[in-house]
């Protein structure tokens, strides 16, 4: 189809996948039950109970959202409860809730640059779209670095540094389609030696990477107030919005930047789903453990099919198979046997896209097995 000599793409190639139920391990898709293993949610929380309870709750105490922003009227004490947990769960000075860790790349970018904490950026080129146009928007030079490449990182830092340039390094921490992780601590030296600092978005890590589930930084172990962090609720916290966290002058820059001037306070559910979202985190570590282990499970399992996998516990599995529409086909088989995993095109995925699996902590041994069953003879 093309409207005034633009292609256009109907609807239904764009949205393929209707959803029709709570996204879960068994999900209605297309008005049809599958066993799922896509999307993000590490651990399911998106329909726990609890957390549709305490949406719900707030909704009927708040109503649906304020209808202005937050420095106007549109700040709740659940708001600020929220911003707390995540500045203590995060050990951080103070934290900001924001609309969307899309927003919250963007937002933290311009605080960044308002308290001149950088002068120039240097971004891994595999970066999240949200990261990317974080840094553009911040208005400074922006310079890419090949994808997880310390040494051209180096380089590039060492050209620009003549001009004692201070760099922000941005990459994202866990990338989401291969599951790589970014040389954070690498980073971090290169910023101290250069009087810098380190941007993560660390959307698909928090929650599931590290002892107490806070993400890349601690799973490396480090604490300086040259880092810097952004990332979504929505993913392994079950939840919505996104948000930072930092010292007090950096979080002060966000609250009163103009992401947070500009946009109305968000929903009081999701708020409040974020909190518990946070708290059931907090309280139930095993829960971490039990995502590990499936995720071992499983790569193991499908080495064996000769798959080739990265040998670890993260719970994306992906894999490409040449042609896209080989990749159709073991996609449409997979749906024939009643199981959904995603062919997606997403950033890192490249242009025929790639076979990606997503296992969460309440995947059972058995769904597990069928999937793997199923992809026997397909590969
Ligand atoms: C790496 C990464 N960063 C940020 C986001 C955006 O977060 P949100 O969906 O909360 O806007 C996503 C996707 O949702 C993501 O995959």
């Amino acid at each position: 189809m093309s409207i005034n000599n633009i292609e256009v793409m109907p609807i239904d190639h764009i949205f393929k996948y209707i959803m029709g139920s709570k996204t879960k391990s068994v999900s209605t898709i297309n008005g049809k039950e599958y066993l799922y293993f896509g999307g993000a949610g590490y651990f399911q929380l998106q329909s726990h109970p609890e957390l549709i309870e305490a949406a719900a709750g707030a909704l009927v105490k708040y109503g649906f959202a304020c209808g202005t922003s937050r420095t106007i009227t549109g700040t709740t004490n659940l708001l600020l409860e929220l911003e707390e947990s995540l500045a203590a769960y995060f050990g951080t000075e103070a934290a900001a809730y924001l609309p969307s860790g899309y927003l919250s790349n963007i937002a933290g970018f311009q605080a960044l640059a308002q308290l001149d904490l950088f002068d120039i950026i240097f971004i891994d080129e595999g970066s999240h779209y949200c990261n990317i146009d974080g840094a553009l928007l911040s208005g400074k030079t922006l310079l890419k670095f090949k994808h997880l490449d310390i040494n051209d990182l180096k380089a590039k830092i060492e050209e620009n540094s003549i001009k004692k340039m201070k760099p922000l390094i941005a990459t994202d921490g866990l990338f989401p389609i291969w599951a790589e992780l970014a040389p954070v601590d690498e980073y971090l030296k290169l910023a101290e030696i250069y009087n810098g600092a380190v941007w993560v978005d660390d959307s698909h890590s928090v929650g599931i990477l590290g002892e107490q589930g806070r993400g890349i930084f601690e799973y490396y172990g480090l604490s300086s107030d040259r880092l810097f962090m952004g990332a979504t609720l929505s993913k392994a916290f079950g939840a919505y919005g996104g948000f930072v966290t930092g010292n007090v002058s950096f979080i002060d820059q966000v609250h009163t930047g103009n992401v947070m001037t500009g946009s109305s306070s968000p929903p009081s559910s999701s708020v409040a789903a974020a909190l518990k979202g946070l708290e059931i985190i907090r309280k139930h570590p095993e829960l971490r453990k039990k995502l590990w282990g499936n995720a071992a499970y499983l790569k193991n399992k499908l080495g064996e099919l000769g798959i080739q996998v990265e040998n670890n516990y993260l719970p994306i599995v992906t894999f490409a198979l040449g042609k896209k529409e080989n990749m159709q086909e073991l996609h449409a088989s997979l749906m024939e046997k009643g199981i959904y995993i995603q062919h997606v095109n997403y950033v890192g995925a490249g242009a025929n896209g790639v076979l990606r699996i997503v296992v969460s902590s309440e995947h059972t041994k058995e769904q597990m097995d069928y999937l793997v069953e199923s992809l026997k003879g397909l590969i």
